[in-house]
């Protein structure tokens, strides 16, 4: 299959970035010096030391999103490129995105009623420990992995195919602090810190999102690629495996409000309540409260319990008093 890629390494340097503003980051992150004046990707790359068709294959990846890459134009060299430019991203993230986020948060909150302030505090701290050990596992057990592949040996304990199984999506609680802060925060942001709360998770988002990308696109099948051509291993998935659409369904309908039982769903969810326990506590069906519990994620475009509690919390459908 050889669809037709973006960006190619003979085109002028310039033009990739011109193209799509997105690449700074890769750019930065892979050591490239802006002022190509009319030098192509092939001579910018031989000049900073690195693969031209490395960078173009995340290039097209970035760009393009979940394009399979021309795995054979790649070596086991490049593994340890894409592990450096991950570390650095992970960097970015625990150095500069987070405490900046961090802060805003903190600035938006204090408008808010101490409880509510608690709640989404609280609520950041959990989804950024989350993020943060994703970040942990993949420095301590995954890159040391690709590192040795890189050096052309394979260590018995761990296979690619591990990590694309467990690979999982960081940006979910994200994606409901964005919908909570967007359709459901209190009237008491006079001085609009939640525009820079805003400006800072869509940052967040689209770093993520190009973070996973060069994962699930490059990283995976390139390392499963280097497993069984150099070591005769079998692995488990098929390159096309990881291109997975993972686009997930948004919520197109209109954000209606909650039905009273709705209502008594989310009171008890945040409440740490199971279904059962609401299905016994309502005296309905457990098919019935998973429909309900579908049918508030539609309609709230919340997913994580812990997301709901801020919902509950800032609409205060939960008793402010402890
Ligand atoms: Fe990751």
């Amino acid at each position: 299959m050889t669809a037709h890629k973006r960006y190619s390494t003979t085109q002028k340097m310039a033009d990739l970035l011109l193209d799509d503003s997105r690449l700074l980051t890769l750019f930065e992150r892979m050591g490239i010096r802006l002022g190509f004046g009319k030098r192509s990707v092939e001579e910018v790359c031989a000049e900073s030391g690195i693969s031209s068709h490395l960078l173009v294959a995340m290039c097209n990846i970035i760009a393009e999103r979940n394009t399979s890459p021309d795995i054979r134009s790649l070596g086991r060299e490049d593994l340890r490129a894409i592990v450096d430019y991950l570390r650095l991203s992970h960097t970015n993230y625990t150095d500069h995105y987070f405490p900046t986020l961090h802060n805003h948060i903190h600035i938006m909150a204090a408008g808010l009623s101490a409880k509510q302030q608690q709640t989404i505090n609280s609520f950041y701290d959990l989804y950024e420990a989350s993020v943060m050990n994703h970040f942990h596992h993949e420095e301590q057990v995954v890159f040391p992995y690709i590192n040795s592949l890189a050096e052309g040996k394979k260590p018995e304990n761990y296979s690619i195919s591990e990590f694309a199984k467990t690979h999982s999506d960081i940006d979910e609680n994200l994606a409901d602090l964005l919908n909570i802060i967007i359709k459901y925060l209190p009237d008491s942001d006079e001085d609009m810190a939640s525009h820079t709360v805003l400006r800072d998770i869509f940052h967040i988002e689209e770093e993520l999102d190009k973070h996973t990308l060069i994962e699930n696109c490059l990283l995976v099948p390139l390392a499963e690629h280097i497993e069984q051509g150099d070591f005769g291993i079998t692995a488990e998935g098929s390159d096309e495996g990881y291109s997975e659409d993972r686009s997930q369904t948004k919520d197109e309908e209109r954000v209606g409000e909650l039905s009273a039982r709705e209502k008594d769903i989310v009171i008890a969810v945040a409440g740490g309540a199971t279904n059962k326990e609401i299905a016994d506590k309502l005296n309905i069906s457990i098919h019935t409260v998973v429909t309900h519990r579908k049918n508030i994620t539609r309609k709230l475009g919340i997913r994580s319990i812990s997301g709901l509690t801020v919902y509950a919390i800032m609409n205060n459908l939960i008793e402010v008093g402890g």
